[in-house]
């Protein structure tokens, strides 16, 4: 492209038309009314709900508990954990009232709407099956309690008058392998815009051609209107226009262009690039409507015998797979969480997330697209055949292709997605019924998106090399089963596997287990799991044995490991005892604190920064004597253990057995209360770094930090502190079980707490709970005005921690 042309292009500055904004996107968070129990007069206009709950949505209702062992108490044989005889499963779906229907009403008016204009309702997820009134009407519903969707309500909106909405939600039990939340825990929108207008999710993006020099931009707009023509501006991440382009060649209801973005900044992880394409729709000369899409230039390919590789650049994914529940905060969205999910598993290394087993939130999408994570974005747990009595099998047939359909159009313009998945572990591996709904399936997904490929992860590994399912699919993913790999990688026309669900290792956050053995199923009177990261289940395995496939095997594409962090239900190795509520196989517990794990993983994937960590902690009052096996997670190869000064020896990486490849283990070290201290060595011998952890005496001060101290005056914005209680010494007393009660004054409230135990029955919404292992995590969030907030926390004979935070506008 010549120069001129290019300065002609830079010259076209996209200016913002304010004075006629064409379109509006009302966001119905506030003056919801909510409550719980059938209500056959609910849905009516005049309907009196004045009693009912004050809420704001996002909302979760079943997060406030109490936790109840009788609550969905499921009792079945799990076949995909190989068991044969039923047994009692409390705290499956976390033992939270998730159950049951419930109401919510808003009243609306839109002053913004004009005659002739379009009004639709948009929901980003609803748990679950919901019916939606508008005015005393019905005016549309849905079942699968993680779609989006839509309906268009403009013939029953009243202009100029109170609109009253109102939708009922209702979630069977056994209708869930976790905890689903409850209610509405996503966004729910108002859109008004002319009848000319672009279609709801109208927008299509995609980046074909890409060279150093130029990057071809395809954008097809579907629209309804007649004379139209579109303009089409691309902005760079400063927000200087670099392209734009209008035509009115239309096909059908689509406007197609290819625009020419010069020297394009690519789209990565470690160089999240993101471009806006501003689309504006005029019939003649007047604006009919305007909309932004970000979108990235980034080129995915999966080639056999070489692998995934992005940007030309092979690499394989450091993931890590996540339900959708923020712990203590349930599952209504909040994108601070969110965030703060994401840095904590950036920290580790992970460069990619898998949303299982279900479509991620927007917020969590928005953000892996701006801080650098790919996603592998999932739909379903079920097909037709069930695996919990009321999952998705009752919807499949009629709603499968929908809700296929709404994940991609809702979702497609996201550069972080890499990969769609069809489904997890369905029954349906089984039998030639399971193999054509999975081409039904796969066919559909390209239809809707021809750019990206589909995966299923898979677990029954020997039927689906038999009869087709897996040599069909453009991504074999195999969950766990590693034995099973060399030979499902021969057996299908692939040419490559991806590790789509790996390791489910099961651990406690600072709680060791002697003596220390490698095992599986694991159970200890105290329904804890050993931080020496050595349990697994029957099915699963210990991190090391995937690490060596991953770094042995070419053909292997990478890991999304169970899980980043624990969530709530499926308390696998306890999943029939009481109480245990929550989930063992985290890298970071349920408040998101790092267990051991995450340094492990750490040491291998952050390829920036230094990892040494020592465990377990040396607080052993009675162990005195006893073998107490020392493990150091680093990404130095070798380093010396000193007890008390004295030298334990110099561990060095060696490939005898996979722990001792990727860990440096002391398997002899008798303990005496003091000083752990471990030096790390370079390639050439040379002590490089160096760690301490000290024996604690009796708990003193507590002590708060903060993971940011400045919020936005949102009134949803948070922070997360972790509270934890040291000797008079300043040493960290890693296990203390004290009961803290914290408080929040100023411009902010107390919103929840979790201390990662998975059997504690505190409510996270007390401003009360004990510490686990030491610690616990108080999240404090922001109102609406500007100011200071001030969290104190207080114990019985410690000395209080109090801290101060800032919210601005
Ligand atoms: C897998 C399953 C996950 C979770 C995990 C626990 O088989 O896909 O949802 O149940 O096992 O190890």
């Amino acid at each position: 492209m010549s120069k001129t042309l290019i300065s002609l292009i830079l010259i076209c500055l996209y200016i913002p038309i304010s004075i006629a904004q064409t379109r509006s996107v009302i966001e119905l968070d506030k003056g919801w009314k909510f409550q719980k129990g059938e209500n056959s007069q609910a849905y009516q206009k005049d309907f009196n709900d004045a009693k009912w709950q004050d809420i704001t949505v996002p909302h979760d209702w079943a997060i406030y508990g109490p936790f109840d062992k009788e609550i969905d108490k499921q009792t079945v044989a799990i076949e995909q954990n190989g068991e044969k005889v039923a047994t009692e499963k409390t705290g499956r779906t976390g033992a939270l009232p998730y159950v049951g229907t419930a109401w919510y009403r808003n009243e609306f008016t839109l002053p913004q709407y004009k005659l002739g204009q379009k009004v639709l309702i948009a929901f980003e997820g609803a748990m679950s099956e919901p019916k939606v009134f508008l005015n005393g009407k019905k005016v549309g519903e849905w079942a699968y309690g993680y779609s989006y969707f839509y309906f268009d309500i403009t013939d029953d909106f009243i202009a100029n008058q109170t609109n009253v909405l109102a939708v009922e939600l209702s979630n069977l039990g056994s209708s869930s392998r976790w905890y689903p939340g409850a209610g509405l825990y996503r966004k729910v929108q108002l859109i008004v815009k002319n009848e000319q207008s672009i279609h709801h999710w109208g927008t299509t993006i995609t980046t074909p051609v890409i060279s150093k020099e130029m990057a071809k931009v395809n954008i097809k707009t579907k629209v309804t209107g007649k004379n139209l023509n579109v303009v089409t501006y691309i902005l760079n991440a400063h927000k200087d226009t670099v392209a734009t382009n209008k035509t009115d060649a239309i096909f059908g209801n689509e406007f197609e262009q290819n625009i020419a973005v010069v020297h394009p900044k690519l789209w990565s992880p470690e160089r999240p690039y993101l471009y806006t394409a501003i689309s504006q729709l005029y019939e003649g000369k007047t604006l009919k409507d305007e909309i932004e899409t970000r979108f990235g230039i980034r080129e995915i390919k999966y080639e056999a015998n070489k692998g995934f590789s992005l940007n030309g650049k092979v690499r394989k994914f450091k993931g890590v797979c996540l339900h959708h529940d923020l712990g203590p905060l349930g599952t209504a969205v909040n994108k601070s969480a969110l965030r703060r999910q994401l840095q904590i598993l950036k920290d580790m290394g992970v460069d990619a997330i898998r949303s299982s087993h279900n479509m991620p939130s927007i917020e969590q999408l928005e953000l892996c697209d701006e801080m650098g994570l790919m996603f592998l974005a999932e739909s379903f747990d079920e097909w037709a055949k069930p695996k919990v009595e009321n999952g998705y099998n009752r919807f499949f047939e009629a709603y499968a292709e929908k809700d296929v359909v709404n994940l991609i159009h809702a979702t497609r313009n996201h550069p972080s997605i890499i990969m769609w998945s069809a489904g997890n572990e369905v029954p349906d591996q089984w039998g030639s019924e399971g193999v054509k709904r999975a081409k039904w399936l796969q066919d559909i997904f390209h239809r809707e998106d021809p750019t990206r490929p589909v995966t299923v992860g898979m677990d029954q590994v020997q039927s689906v090399m038999e009869n087709g399912f897996g040599a069909l699919l453009d991504i074999p993913g195999l969950n766990y089963r590693l034995p099973l790999y060399e030979e499902a990688y021969e057996k299908f026309p692939q040419g490559f596997i991806l590790g789509s669900e790996t390791a489910s290792t099961v651990s406690s956050r600072g709680i060791y287990k002697f003596p220390v053995v490698q095992a599986k199923m694991k159970q200890y009177d105290d329904f804890q799991s050993s931080s020496y990261d050595l349990e697994a289940c029957s099915w699963s395995n210990i991190p090391d044995l995937d690490f060596e496939l991953q770094d042995d095997k070419p053909w292997v594409i990478g890991e999304f490991v169970w899980t980043g962090f624990d969530y709530l239900g499926e308390p696998t190795p306890y999943d029939d005892q009481w109480p245990s509520r929550s989930s063992y196989f985290g890298i970071c517990d349920l408040a998101g604190i790092p267990k051991d794990r995450y340094y492990l993983y750490r040491s291998r994937w952050n390829t920036e920064d230094e990892t040494l960590h020592i465990l377990p902690h040396w607080n052993w009052k009675g162990r005195e004597g006893e073998i107490t096996p020392v493990f150091v997670y680093t990404n130095y190869d070798s380093a010396e253990l000193f007890v008390n000064g004295k030298s334990m020896g110099i561990q060095k990486k060696n490939k005898t057995t996979p722990q001792n490849r990727y860990r440096l283990m002391w398997m002899d070290v008798t303990y005496e209360p003091g000083t752990l201290k471990v030096v790390a060595f370079d390639k050439n011998g040379n002590p490089v770094a160096e760690k301490e952890i000290h024996t604690a005496e009796k708990p003193y001060k507590i002590v708060l930090d903060a993971d940011r101290k400045t919020l936005k005056s949102n009134g949803k914005d948070l922070a997360f502190i972790t509270v934890s209680v040291v000797d008079k010494n300043g040493i960290p007393c890693p296990t203390a079980t004290n009961q803290l009660n914290f408080k929040v004054k100023g411009n902010g409230f107390y919103k929840a707490a979790a201390n990662g135990d998975a059997t504690s029955l505190e409510l996270f919404h007390l401003p009360t709970m004990k510490l686990f292992s030491g610690k616990l995590v108080v999240i404090v969030s922001s109102k609406e005005e500007a100011g200071t907030i001030k969290l104190s926390v207080r114990g019985k004979g410690l000395k209080s921690g109090t801290i101060e935070l800032k919210s601005t506008d």
